[in-house]
This record gives C-alpha cells, structure tokens and sequence, in this order.
C-alpha cells in the first residue's frame, strides 16, 4: 500500500428535509451570498427550503451558473462580493454550482494585481478562501465532500481543474428528495460519472489494497444495481439516497487512500467538453472504453479483478475477460442511454484527437498513473473514441 494522509474535514448532514438545519451550521452575524444554477432549485422546493432556513440571515443571491461553470460569471460574482464584504458562500445545486462557489471563494481573495485564472492555467496555489457550504440537489461529482473545482472559459475554450484543502465546504447538507426532479439525462450522467470516479481510483494496478478494492467494487455494484432502477423509479426514496451516498463515496478520498490514480479519463473528457460542449459524464463515457483497450497490458490485473468481482465474468485466456469485461461496462452505459463514441455525437474522432494532441503537446501534460499518457497517447485514445 502506498504512504497516505487523510483527513476531510466536510461536516455531512444527509437525509430528508435536512436543510432545516442550514441556519445552525452556519456562523452568526455574517453576510452570505447564495449561489445557484439556471432555475432549476426553484423547481424542486431546495430555493424555498433554503431561504425559509435563512429568513433571519443577510443574505445576497447571485443565480445563473452555467452547467461546466464559466469563469468569466464566477468572476462576476466575485465583483459582488469584493463590493458588497460577504463572509460566507452557500453553493445549492449541483457540481457546476459548488465548483463555481469553490472558484469564486479563492478569486475573491486573491491578490488584486494578480488574475485568478492562473490557479488553473499555471497551478499557482491559493493562499486564502472564503467559507463555504453546500446543498446538493444532484449526486454525481463529489463535489460537496471534496476540495477540487473544475472552471470552463469561454474565450480561450479552456477547461482546467485545481484542488486545494482551503475550498472543503464547511457542511454539506444532501436531501435526496431534491433528486427526484432530475430529468433522465442528469440521473445517469451522475450514475456514470461516480462509476468513473471509482474507477480513477481503482483500475489502475495491484497496490495490495484489498480493503480500497473492496470499497471501490461496493460502490460500482451498488450504482450497477440501483441505477437502472431508479431511472424507472425516480421517486424512490431510498433509491436515490443509495446513489447520492455512492456518488459522494466515490470522490471524498477514501476509497484514494494508500492506492494508485489514473484521473486521464477525466482529463481527456474535460477537453471534449471544452471544444464540443459534451456533458461531463457524456465524455467520459466516450473515453473510458477507448483508453481501457489503449492500456489493456498495463490494467490487465485490476481489469481482470474488476470483471470478475462485479461482473462475474471469468474466462480461461485473460484477453478475453478483459474484451468482456469492457463490452459489459459500456452495455451497462447504453443501458442508461448514455452513448459511448465520439460519433454518437457527430463529432470526427481524427480531428478531435488532433486538437487534443496540440494542446497537450503545448502544455506538456502527462496522465494516467504511470506517467505514460503524454500528447501522441492522447491522440491515439481519442483516435479510438
Ligand atoms: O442549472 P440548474 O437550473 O440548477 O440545472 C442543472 C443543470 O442544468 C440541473 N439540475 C441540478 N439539480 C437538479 C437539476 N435539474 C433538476 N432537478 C435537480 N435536482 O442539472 C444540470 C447539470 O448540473 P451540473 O451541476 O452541471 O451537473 P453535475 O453535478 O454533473 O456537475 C458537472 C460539473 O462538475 C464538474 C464537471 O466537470 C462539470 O463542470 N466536476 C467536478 C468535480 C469535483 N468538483 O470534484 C469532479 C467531476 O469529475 C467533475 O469534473
Ligand atoms: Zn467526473
């Protein structure tokens, strides 16, 4: 097992009608500003619930997020927040939301003479962050219980992430009720995108780790058996709270724990979402498969584990379970009618993977959990999408 520190420090209140609680988990006397996405909270009781919870508080709204949050609105918040000297962010909405909050906790406080964008662009650290905390109104990304933040912008068609222990919200509060509004679509990109998360953690090589494996295998089989039918059963309570506490499992750091990463899914996906505008998960799912049979050698153990242990598939010649085990996890994504090529899209895999390969080649990004994912990988797996 490889050496870990571990500490998350997100204070979690799950279950119905919880926001109730928003006030006291708050501190007393200070400004806050609530941050949301396109509407859709005041569709599904969450912006009611939380403004009754906050009715005594001072409280600054700042609505339309954008779903792959934008820079140039988060930057807008911060404006607000730098004139109007509030202390506290509550972010209620999905990852897009939290991320943004996240993002604008840091900007606002980062040296003036300096641009935000370069915690992203060029990994300069933040040194200082607003509070935060969250209402989580989609299961997918982890975001409520985690401290990274994934920022799009607009004018250089960019998609870049940054993690730091300053931007853990200080609670995250998770209604699964909130859940039950969520179109098709959003329900299995947030079932996909958790199975990716644990997959960027799990299937990458042996790390005597059994207890992470198990773990990560729990979480994938929970999504595998739940996910289909809470499609059909949206307003299955505990149904959906099944896949909220995945989602959140699969991207708090536990199951990171002593093993080793890969997070070139995610990557590669960031930048099909940069030049296509494809949703999150959508790209993933375009790009596991491909990257799968790209490193087959090199994840044939963990792929042979996987296939065995969640599909109970078991071949004599290895070769084949792994080809199976593959065809079983993009069947079950087309089971929840999320397509699985770049054609699905009508988007030309040549190109997209020649753009890619020139970006990466310009930044010199590097991926994958063995260092081997530089520019001319990334354009053969993206050639394959
Ligand atoms: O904007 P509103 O009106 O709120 O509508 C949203 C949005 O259109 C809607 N929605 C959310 N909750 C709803 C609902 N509709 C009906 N009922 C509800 N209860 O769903 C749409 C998508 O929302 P969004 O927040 O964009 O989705 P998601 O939670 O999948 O977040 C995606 C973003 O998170 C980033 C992604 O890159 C992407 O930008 N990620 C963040 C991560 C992290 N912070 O750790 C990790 C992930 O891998 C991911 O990269
Ligand atoms: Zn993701």
């Amino acid at each position: 097992m490889l050496n870990f520190e571990f500490c998350n420090p997100v204070h979690l209140v799950f279950g119905k009608n919880v926001v109730a609680r928003l006030a006291e988990l708050l501190p007393p006397e200070i400004r806050i500003m609530m941050l949301y996405g396109g509407g859709s909270i005041k569709k599904n009781g969450a912006y009611d619930q939380t403004m009754a919870a906050l009715q005594e508080r001072d409280v600054i709204e700042f609505g339309g997020i954008e779903p792959n949050p934008h820079y140039e609105t988060c930057m807008r918040a911060v404006d607000i927040i730098r004139r109007e000297n509030v202390g506290f962010l509550v972010a209620v909405g999905g990852g897009s939301v939290i991320d943004a909050a996240k993002f604008i906790a840091v900007a606002a406080l980062f040296p003036r003479s300096k641009d935000p964008w370069d915690i992203l662009s060029a990994t300069v650290p933040p040194t200082a962050a607003l509070p935060l905390g969250c209402i989580l109104t989609l299961p997918a990304t982890g975001s409520e219980m985690n401290c990274n933040a994934v920022i799009s912008r607009l004018s250089s068609r960019e998609k870049l992430a940054f993690g730091n222990p300053l931007v853990y919200p200080k609670f995250a509060i998770i209604d699964p009720q909130f859940s039950f509004t969520l179109p098709e679509r959003q329900t299995a990109n947030g079932i996909v995108d958790a199975m990716i998360h644990v997959f960027e953690q799990y299937l990458t090589y042996p790390a005597a780790a059994p207890l992470q494996d198990y773990m990560a295998e729990g979480i994938l089989k929970t999504l595998i058996a739940t996910g289909p039918y809470v499609m059909e059963h949206p307003h299955d309570y505990d149904a959906r709270a099944n896949v909220c506490w995945c989602s959140t499992m699969a991207l708090n750091g536990l199951i990171a724990c002593g093993v080793p990463q890969d997070w070139a899914t995610h990557m590669l996906g960031h930048e099909l979402t940069a030049l296509y505008q494809l949703d999150h998960a959508r790209t993933l799912a375009i790009v596991l498969p491909a990257l799968w049979r790209y490193q087959r050698r090199n994840k044939a153990e963990k792929l042979l584990r996987y296939g065995r242990e969640v599909w109970g598939i078991e071949h004599d010649q290895p070769d084949e379970a792994i080809e199976a085990t593959i065809a079983a996890t993009e069947k079950f994504f087309h089971r929840l009618k999320v397509p699985t090529h770049l054609a699905d899209y009508r988007i030309n895999a040549e190109e997209a993977a020649t753009e890619i390969r020139r970006r990466f080649a310009d930044r010199g990004t590097v991926l994958g959990e063995n260092n081997d994912i530089g520019a001319d990988a990334a354009y053969e797996i993206i050639r394959r999408c």
